[in-house]
């Protein structure tokens, strides 16, 4: 292995070793495999790699592009967690179980290891949903300050104009306050594409309700970067490492735009 060299008082523009990005230290304990001391312990033990190589420390790096791996393994995936995409079917409840007995997401996917479902969707609503046991991506996809885009196809009664589109795209007022800009597009005469970045109860229904168009069938038909037109209603699949990693890249930046970094 190379000499170790340590960037950590570099500026944030140009590599110590002539790649541009972030420090490599700073991406890993973004993305969670531990606190910045550690990742630069790990990095200075040779156990991460970028595009196949050791790496050292201060080794810029760009999330998007380069292969990450410590002690092998891609990150996005840390032993032991598992991430399932589903299609929700209507009339199966989006939640661990029911004290009812009704039908739940987790009896549609594997049971062993335990997962769970990541964030709501209604008894009626239908489409894409994570289940993992991932929870610190649980905790951000769910938290507003990450502001994850989900994209819904609602079909609606009634037939929107372009102003209540706009109403949609500039927020609503809804008994719990207003609702954040969205993008809204019409897909046909009684179909919306709404993407919000929210994840209030109930919030797409009592959107489209408020502006006199309620909602007749929904679906949620992306997640941030996550999307699947030929998932059947009622499977699953495990996500790829790379759409993992995207929801990492999506969640760590998300959360640095709002604070305006
Ligand atoms: N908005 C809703 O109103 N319902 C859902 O299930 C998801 C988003």
């Amino acid at each position: 292995m190379g000499d170790v060299v340590s960037g950590a008082d570099q500026g944030d523009r140009s590599g110590v070793d002539g790649h541009d990005g972030e420090r490599l230290q700073k991406v890993l304990a973004r993305v969670g495999v531990g606190s910045r001391r550690t990742c630069e312990d790990l990095i200075a033990n040779g156990r991460v790699s970028v595009d196949g190589q050791v790496a050292v420390l201060g080794r810029r790096v760009d999330l998007d592009t380069a292969l990450i791996e410590v002690d092998g393994a891609p990150i996005g995936v840390r032993p032991g967690l598992v991430h399932y995409l589903l299609n929700k079917p209507v009339d199966v409840l989006a939640t661990a179980n029911d004290p009812q007995g009704r039908p739940t997401v987790v009896g549609l996917v594997p049971d062993d290891p335990r997962v769970f479902p990541v964030g709501r969707l209604d008894a009626d609503t239908e489409g894409l949903l994570l289940l993992t046991n991932d929870g610190e991506l649980t905790h951000r996809l769910t938290h507003p300050s990450y502001g994850v885009e989900k994209e819904y196809v609602v079909e609606v009664r009634g037939e929107p104009t372009r102003a209540v589109l706009r109403r949609l795209r500039e927020g609503i007022e809804l008994i719990d306050g207003p609702t954040a800009p969205a993008r809204a597009a019409l897909l046909d005469a009684s179909v919306v594409r709404l993407t919000i970045h929210e994840g209030r109860n109930r919030q797409v229904r009592r959107m489209c309700e408020a502006v006199g168009h309620p909602v007749v069938r929904l679906v949620r038909t992306r997640i941030g970067p996550i999307a699947d037109r030929s998932l059947a209603p009622g499977d699953y699949r495990a996500l790829r490492v790379e759409e993992i990693r995207a929801l990492e890249v999506a969640v760590s930046t998300n959360q640095v735009n709002q604070r305006g970094i």
